[in-house]
């Protein structure tokens, strides 16, 4: 290992020695930091904000909102009060537990209110990210079979509300609002309806939160996780983002991907601290002024974002006074070495790299302020959780040989199915007691773990995660697209972009303008994140004799390597 090696941080953090505490620890501790320890009375969101409203906490502050129209903020008692609110909104149109409810919306503290008076009816909360376009909404909606959505008047069009039978009501958020039909004013029943809620506790393994994310094959499928996460969610925000009491803290991520819940709602409130939102779009000023407005002293974010801000360059970041950040977090992609020693350079942190999935709910392998980090490495486990890097047959490697990337089933957070599709969740576990992750990684002597790739074809742009068969599915709804194959191309800022193959039908010519017109017909239709950024025609598309379009080879001719295997190829 020729890395420079960045030593653990001194100081009083919740995690003091990993050695020590991956030695001892045990899961059932944690639960005593919950009510229900006592009570009985499971719920998530009691656990989240009416806990501390009930406490000495109840006129902290809990959410700083802002965006570029609204500048608000909420104590634990207020959030308890407006999240009642909602949740007796939902109540009005009968949400009952176990109902799906759907928020599809930008940030907004309704946003926040509507997933938390949800959660405190016991329903399931399906958080869809703003981008999607139709297609990707109707998906959603009619694989859970919603019953209630809230949304927005300009997300209206994109909810496809007459064809989806199961869909009874459909909340607006905004002035003006027509009611007619299953059409209802959310912020007027917000200001008739009380304040008051009687919370539906629920059992541990009651489902809490339906995220749809893409695989390799097939359509988006949703990772449903349990009102149990929370051990998780709120153990990792101890150890792993080390929040204090004193901590103002700001995730980036939306709450429409996993980041955004785990660690943009349960983890922060679980640990009762003050949690940033800031609304609308990506900017190096936007984002530097929101770290020096609110003093964010922990920033979770993502590869992308710190690349992209990297490249806006070290003048600019000293133009704020960051001087209260002490703990910085990424998640979602490789976090390059480069990245790492900028932020060494322009923050004076390290910024530590975090490792999970959608479906394992809450972080599994990291960095930690006590632990020395070697740029490029993903981290070590934590503590209460086994990984470790397996062949084909669930043998154990030794360190430094590459394999699958797997965790011994059964901590806290791990999804407990994915919705309608049973067989799909097992197909996770088809090695005896592990659950195998995707993707390929090393580890090293000293335990720590290197990302290595996904084994699948799922792409990683810009940290969102996108199946190929979901934008190959778009492309040939397309009339002039007979075949299209999609792959992730490396990229220096976004980790990777969309590229299609595409083969296009009998009568139709290549052309700039046929290049625009299908990149915005994916966009429209999925999402615009999902549209690729890179279109080639050709003639034919490589594909197996039982007619897979065969993806590696597209990637071999794309980044001009070896294509391997071709036995199954056909002519
Ligand atoms: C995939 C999961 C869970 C939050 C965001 C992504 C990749 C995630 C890292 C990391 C390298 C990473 C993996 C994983 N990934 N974190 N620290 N280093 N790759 O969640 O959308 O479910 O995607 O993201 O390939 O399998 P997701």
């Amino acid at each position: 290992m020729n890395v420079q090696a960045l030593p653990a941080t001194k100081g009083n953090h919740n995690l003091l020695s990993y050695e020590e505490t991956a030695a001892n620890f045990d899961w059932s501790t944690v639960e005593k930091e919950f009510s229900w320890s006592t009570t009985g009375k499971v719920n998530m969101a009691f656990e989240a904000i009416d806990r501390h409203a009930l406490s000495d906490k109840k006129d902290k502050v809990a959410l700083y909102y802002s965006d570029a129209k609204r500048d608000e903020k909420y104590t634990f008692e207020q959030m308890s009060q407006m999240s009642n609110r909602a949740g007796n909104v939902l109540k009005s149109v009968g949400v009952e537990k176990g109902d799906r409810v759907f928020i599809f919306m930008p940030r907004s503290p309704e946003l926040y209110f509507s997933v938390l008076g949800a959660i405190k009816l016991g329903a399931i909360v399906g958080p869809l990210f703003e981008a999607f376009m139709e297609g990707a909404v109707r998906d959603r909606l009619e694989d859970s079979a919603a019953k209630v959505l809230v949304t927005t008047p300009d997300l209206l069009e994109r909810v496809p509300v007459g064809d989806l039978p199961n869909l009874e009501t459909v909340f607006i958020i905004g002035d003006n609002v027509k009611e007619e039909g299953p059409i209802k004013d959310f912020n007027k029943l917000m200001q008739e309806a009380s304040s008051q809620l009687e919370i539906t506790w629920v059992d541990r393994e009651d489902g809490l939160i339906l995220h749809y994310t893409s695989g390799s094959t097939g359509k988006p499928k949703g990772v449903l996780h349990v009102h149990n996460a929370m051990l998780q969610h709120y153990q990792t925000a101890r150890w792993v983002l080390d929040l204090q009491d004193d901590d103002v803290y700001w995730c980036t991520a939306d709450p429409g991907w996993v980041t955004g819940t785990s660690y943009g709602i349960f983890g922060p409130w679980l640990c009762g601290v003050t949690n940033v939102i800031r609304g609308g779009r990506f900017s190096p000023q936007d984002w530097y002024e929101t770290l020096q407005r609110y003093q964010v002293s922990v920033w979770y974010s993502a590869p992308t974002a710190f690349r992209m801000l990297m490249s806006a360059g070290d003048e600019l970041v000293k133009q704020y006074d960051l001087s209260n950040i002490r703990h910085i977090l990424s998640v979602g992609e490789p976090l390059n070495p480069e990245v790492v020693r900028w932020g060494s350079k322009v923050f004076d942190l390290r910024i530590h790299d975090t490792w999970w999935m959608t479906e394992t709910g809450a972080q599994l392998i990291c960095n930690y302020p006590c632990m020395d980090i070697k740029p490029g490495s993903m981290g070590r486990p934590i503590p209460g959780v086994k990984a470790a890097i397996i062949d084909d047959q669930g043998n154990e490697l030794p360190p430094n040989r590459m394999g699958n990337l797997a965790i011994a089933k059964g901590w806290p957070s791990m999804m407990r199915t994915i919705w309608n599709n049973e067989e799909k969740y097992q197909s996770y576990f088809e090695i005896d007691g592990w659950y195998v992750s995707g993707d390929s990684a090393y580890m090293d002597e000293e335990g720590y773990f290197w990302f290595q790739g996904r084994i699948d074809d799922v792409i990683m742009t810009a940290g969102e995660r996108v199946g190929p068969f979901e934008v190959e599915s778009k492309l040939i709804e397309h009339p002039a697209v007979a075949e299209a194959g999609v792959i992730g191309k490396p990229d220096p800022v976004r980790g990777e972009i969309i590229k299609a193959f595409i083969a296009l039908r009998e009568g139709y010519e290549q052309s700039d303008e046929l290049i625009e017109e299908i990149r915005n017909f994916v966009k429209k239709g999925l999402a615009a994140h999902a549209a690729p950024r890179e279109i080639e025609f050709r003639e034919k598309l490589p594909k197996t004799r039982s007619g897979k379009i065969m993806r590696r080879v597209l990637k071999a001719w794309e980044l001009d390597l070896p294509t391997g295997d071709l036995s199954t190829m056909e002519d």
